[in-house]
C-alpha cells in the first residue's frame, strides 16, 4: 500500500503542556504536544498515518536501528505569516532528499506529496505553538528508522516514519554573530563513493569530536577539508560559501563546492545559489559550484581578495565567518572588526526570510 494521507487518524492530546516563552527557547529542546507517525512493513506497505499525543517509542533492544544505524532524517521549518497562515519552506526538497537517504540505507520510500499533505495537517494542528515573531518558527524533524527486531544484517522488514516539531527562535538571539572556525586536518567528513550527500544520522555522530577539538581551542565550529589538495567542503553541519575577487580580472565570484557526492544537498545551499543567480549576476557577480582549496582562500585573504565567507543551513539560514585557523595561519575572512556579517550573507538572510515569512510571494513558500 502506498502512503495515503486521506487515511489519517487523529488522537488529540487532552493534557497539553505549556512551552517556554519564545525568548527562552533553546534549539531542539522543547516539542509540541503531538507527533505524526506512519508504520511500514514489507508485507503491507504503509499503514494508516496517525497523529497522536507526543510520546515515547517502545522498541525492543534488538531493533536494527540501534545496531546498524538504520536512520535518516530531515530538518525544515514552518512559519506563521502576517495573516496567520502557516507556511512551509520548500518541503518538496526535503521530501526528495529523505527518499534518497532512505533508499540508500534500504529503508522504504514514500509518496512525497502525501507526506507534505500530512505534515501540513500536523502543522495546522500545532499552529498555536508556532511563535509569530520574525526569526521564530517551528522546526520539523521528519525521521525514518528501521524497526525490525533482528541482529541479522539485512534490509529492515519494518520501519517507522515520524515527524516531531520543536518551536525555535533565531539561531543568534543577539543578532548575527560572525564565527571563528578551525580547519580539521586529521579527520574527513565524507569521501567519494560514500554517503556524505545523504542526511543519515550516522554522518553526524563522528563529527562531534572534531567540533569539540575546535571548541577547546576557542572556535565555534570546524571546517571540513578533503584530500591532499585540501578542498574546502563544509562548515560544521552547514554548506560553505566564499566570495572571492579574481586576482587578474577583479571579477567577484560567489563560490561553493559542487555536489560531487561528498557534499550535503542543502536546501538553503540551493536557495542561496538560485537567488544569487537571479539577483547577483545582474550586479556583476559570477556564481560558481566548483572545487576550491583552503590555499586559495588563504592566498585571496592575504591579497585582500577574500570578501566574505558564510555557512548556509536550515537552522541558521546563514552563518557569517570571521576567521579560519589553519595550521599556523589565521585566515581573515574579510569582515571589519565592527562587522558581524558581510553584504552577501546579510542580503541572503533577508531575501530568504522574506520568502519564508510570506512577505514576498514565491513558489518556494508552501501555504499549508
Ligand atoms: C542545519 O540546518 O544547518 C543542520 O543541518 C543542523 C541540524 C542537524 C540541527
Amino acid at each position: 500500500r502506498p502512503l495515503d494521507a486521506s487515511k489519517l487518524e487523529v488522537t488529540k492530546n487532552t493534557t497539553p503542556k505549556p512551552l517556554s516563552k519564545p525568548e527562552d527557547l533553546v534549539f531542539g529542546k522543547e516539542f509540541t504536544d503531538h507527533m505524526l507517525t506512519i508504520e511500514w512493513n514489507k508485507e503491507e506497505g504503509w499503514l494508516n498515518p496517525k497523529i497522536t499525543p507526543y510520546q515515547n517509542l517502545s522498541l525492543d533492544p534488538a531493533t536494527c536501528v540501534f545496531h546498524y544505524a538504520f536512520e535518516c532524517f530531515e530538518g525544515l521549518k514552518a512559519y506563521k505569516d502576517k495573516s496567520g497562515k502557516v507556511r512551509l519552506f520548500r518541503p518538496d526538497k526535503n521530501m526528495a532528499r529523505l527518499n534518497k537517504s532512505s533508499a540508500r540505507i534500504a529503508l522504504p520510500t514514500f509518496d512525497s506529496e502525501a507526506l507534505i499533505e500530512l505534515i501540513s495537517k500536523f502543522v495546522q494542528l500545532e499552529a498555536a505553538k508556532i511563535p509569530e515573531q520574525r526569526g521564530y518558527s517551528l522546526y520539523l524533524r521528519p525521521t525514518m528508522i528501521g524497526t525490525q527486531k533482528t541482529l541479522g544484517v539485512g534490509p529492515p522488514g519494518s520501519a517507522l516514519l515520524y515527524v516531531i516539531a520543536s518551536p525555535v527562535g533565531p539561531y543568534y538571539p543577539t543578532g548575527f554573530k560572525a564565527v571563528s572556525l578551525e580547519a580539521t586536518d586529521y579527520a574527513v567528513r565524507a569521501w567519494p563513493g560514500g554517503v556524505g550527500d545523504k542526511k543519515l544520522g550516522a554522518n553526524y555522530a563522528p563529527c562531534i569530536v572534531p567540533q569539540l577539538e575546535a571548541s577547546s581551542r576557542g572556535h565555534q565550529q570546524n571546517l571540513w577539508l578533503f584530500g591532499e589538495e585540501q578542498y574546502v567542503t563544509e562548515v560544521g553541519t552547514m554548506n560553505m560559501f566564499a566570495a572571492i575577487k579574481d586576482k587578474k580580472t577583479g571579477q567577484k565570484e560567489l563560490v561553493t563546492a559542487p555536489l560531487d557526492g561528498t557534499i550535503l544537498e542543502g536546501v538553503t545551499r540551493d536557495s542561496v545559489l538560485a537567488l544569487a543567480r537571479e539577483r547577483l549576476i545582474p550586479e556583476g557577480w559570477k556564481i560558481s559550484e566548483r572545487k576550491y582549496t583552503i590555499t586559495e582562500l588563504a592566498e585571496a585573504s592575504k591579497e585582500g581578495r577574500l570578501l566574505e565567507a558564510f555557512g548556509a543551513g536550515t537552522a541558521a539560514i546563514v552563518s557569517p565567518i570571521r576567521k579560519i585557523a589553519w595550521k599556523d595561519e589565521t585566515i581573515d575572512c574579510g569582515l571589519k572588526a565592527t562587522e558581524e556579517s558581510g553584504e552577501i550573507a546579510l542580503k541572503m538572510k533577508n531575501w530568504i526570510e522574506a520568502i519564508q515569512y510570506g512577505d514576498e510571494e514565491h513558489e518556494w513558500s508552501y501555504v499549508s
